[in-house]
């Protein structure tokens, strides 16, 4: 396995020269897993709630992908479960960054 290091440097370059701008995908996930958003929702299968993947690709290109899901996000409406029941989304807990940050990395999904 002569590769791994490489792929290390590599990787580590990547995450160094993104820094500043990718999102914090451990955070994100920490919030997620806190939140317990994971029991309905994951990467790239649909649970009760849509992949984020699906969410992503679904708001591609529009310019107000980061309000709306902020907005979705912090004000609970009301969702309809795939059992035809209704009740409110749960909000994050967690001040604005972290509910940017958050937003961020489900668009970059
Ligand atoms: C009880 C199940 C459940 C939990 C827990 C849950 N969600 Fe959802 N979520 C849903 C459903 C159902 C939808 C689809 C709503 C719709 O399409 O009307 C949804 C939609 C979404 C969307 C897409 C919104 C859009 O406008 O496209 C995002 C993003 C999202 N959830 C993130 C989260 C996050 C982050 C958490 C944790 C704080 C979370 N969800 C917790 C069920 C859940």
């Amino acid at each position: 396995m002569k590769v791994l290091p490489l792929v290390a440097a590599v990787a580590a370059v990547f995450a160094f020269s993104t820094a500043n701008a990718a999102p914090d995908a451990d955070a994100a996930n920490k919030v997620l897993k806190d939140n317990g958003c994971t029991k309905c929702h994951s990467v790239d299968k649909a649970k009760k709630g849509p992949a984020f993947k699906k969410v992503a690709a679904d708001l591609k290109g529009k310019a107000d992908a980061e309000a709306k899901l902020t907005k979705f996000l912090t004000t609970g409406p009301k969702v309809k479960m795939d059992d035809g029941t209704e009740e409110e989304h749960k909000v994050v807990k967690g001040d604005a960054a972290t509910v940017k940050n958050l937003v961020q990395w489900i668009l970059a999904q």
